[in-house]
């Protein structure tokens, strides 16, 4: 047993049932005062959102918190971290990108809260999912490389190329202070694919989303963990599996 660096998605993945999210929390509390563990939550929620979310549910304080699909990583206090919102910066061509989606009546801004200086986010309805190869090559007409990356069969977010929770978790472990096995990485939908592909280790959740388990499926990987139960129980189920959480 060694000290662990866990990675979780929240909605639909930590967050989604209650009697497991404290069971979660009973054991990770614990892992952490004895190992000196670290949590780190990678949500597509802003900050605001995140913080609401806090106030509706037990969630233990997370060590470091990758906010907005990858494009902000906040510390204890919410701090900011800038550096990597330069990095995000780079050749952000905000107007640009939203000049192109304007010629696309099937991308819905959503709220206000969710636009954020290095992400811009759309509702698009999967029937309406066809347009994204066009929005793509419309991106790339005008020069502009773009991440696109759409979860839930709903939710469409842009951020620049190479922003995403995969490289914001790579940023954060760029000093290596935990091996690869010590680093694990839960997720349930297509905003979690980059997390997966920059860490072997993984849980997916038994209420995964087809996006993700197409990914998955097209990409296996050993330490990759398929769970049963949903949300947290597929968390402890995962754990359990890996030899991590005995109990
Ligand atoms: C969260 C964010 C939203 C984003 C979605 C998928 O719901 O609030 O902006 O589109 O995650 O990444
Ligand atoms: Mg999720």
């Amino acid at each position: 047993m060694s000290r662990l660096l866990l990675v979780t998605d929240l909605d639909n993945t930590l967050v989604g049932d209650d009697g497991a999210l404290q069971r979660f929390n009973g054991w990770f509390k614990q892992h952490r005062q004895t190992y000196g563990s670290k949590l780190v939550y990678a949500t597509g929620r802003s900050l605001k959102s995140y913080q609401r979310l806090t106030t509706q549910i037990a969630l233990l304080e997370a060590d470091i918190l990758i906010a907005s699909v990858g494009s902000e990583i906040y510390y204890p206090g919410y701090k900011l971290d800038e550096a990597w919102s330069s990095l995000s910066s780079l050749d952000w061509n905000r107007a640009g990108i939203v000049a192109i989606t304007q010629q696309f009546p099937q991308l819905i801004l959503q709220s206000e809260s969710e636009q954020r200086p290095f992400k811009l986010s759309f509702v698009l309805h999967k029937e309406d999912a066809f347009i994204l190869p066009e929005l793509q090559a419309q991106l790339i007409i005008q020069g502009i490389e773009a991440e696109l990356i759409y979860s839930n069969d709903h939710d469409l977010d842009i951020m620049r190329r190479k922003v995403n929770k995969g490289s914001a978790l790579t940023y954060i472990c760029r000093a290596p202070r935990f091996a690869a096995k010590q680093i694990v990485v839960c997720g349930d939908s297509g905003n979690d694919i980059a997390l997966f592909a920059v860490n072997k280790l993984g849980i997916i959740v038994g209420n995964a989303r087809t996006e993700l388990l197409q990914w998955h499926q097209d990409n296996l990987e050993d330490d990759r963990y398929l769970a049963q139960a949903n949300y947290a129980g597929g968390i402890i189920e995962g754990l359990k599996h890996f030899g991590i959480m005995h109990e």
